[in-house]
């Protein structure tokens, strides 16, 4: 038996177990499970898909255990990366049947390319990407490990975004040139709606048009 799981049942696992489970179609049903992995889940059932913790999915007997880590955090998508891959879990690339793919584009392990995405040609993509609904990277861009893009995030060419980046929804990045990219630090948060218009210092929150440090009260 093939089991496959969505780690996470909250809303982005509930809109990833679909997509898995289209590409998993082609599959007989009697030599493949999908189910929904969880460990602080209240219910079993969700969406028709059973629910269970790790440690109990991990003691069902298989032949192939693979796994979308389905959780907006970075640091706990990369707790949860490193726990599998101790125990030997693969990590599914999930990919809406609509992404759109041009030319050398390099995609590391464990991606979730959600409906309407566009990746255009001469692109590098770290580890555990999440591209969210309707987000688009151009050309010549770079990007980390562990990297999520909230939906709706244009992201234009010759940008470099650094590992645990997180890009809010509808953000808008304005494009760097060829040598002189417009860099995105490490762990920096980019607010929804904000368009970006400089490079942005790693861990650094900016918010607004164009885009400021949050300065809290
Ligand atoms: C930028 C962000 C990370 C800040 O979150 P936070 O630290 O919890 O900040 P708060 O909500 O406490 O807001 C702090 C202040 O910034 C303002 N603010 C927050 N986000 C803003 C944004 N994106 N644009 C403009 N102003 C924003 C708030 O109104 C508040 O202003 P005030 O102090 O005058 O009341 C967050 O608001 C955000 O944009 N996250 C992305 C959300 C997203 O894309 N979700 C997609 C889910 S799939």
């Amino acid at each position: 038996m093939m089991r496959y799981a969505v780690f996470g049942v909250g809303g982005c696992g509930r809109g990833v177990m679909p997509l898995m489970r289209q590409q998993l179609s082609h599959i007989p049903p009697d030599s493949c499970e999908l189910i929904f992995v969880d460990d602080n889940a209240k219910v079993t059932l969700c969406n028709g898909s059973r629910v269970m913790p790790y440690h109990d999915w991990l003691r069902l007997p298989a032949s192939r255990r693979s796994i979308s880590l389905a959780i907006a955090d970075s640091q706990v998508r990369k707790m949860l990366a490193d726990r599998c891959r101790k125990d030997g879990v693969e990590f599914f690339e999930v990919r809406a049947g609509n992404t759109v793919q041009l030319d050398d584009v390099s995609i590391g392990e464990g991606a979730i390319l959600c409906p309407f995405v566009t990746l255009t040609s001469n692109i590098r993509i770290g580890k555990h990407f999440h591209a969210n609904l309707y987000s688009y990277v151009e050309h010549d861009c770079v990007i980390g490990d562990f990297v999520t893009f909230a939906p709706g995030v244009r992201c234009n060419g010759n940008i470099v975004i650094e590992d645990h980046a997180y890009i809010g929804a509808g953000a808008v990045i304005k494009q760097g040139s060829s040598g002189m990219p417009l860099v995105i630090g490490r762990g920096a948060v980019i607010g929804m709606g904000a368009v970006v218009t400089q490079s942005v210092p790693a861990g650094a929150t900016v918010i607004g048009n164009p885009a400021r440090a949050l300065v809290r009260a």
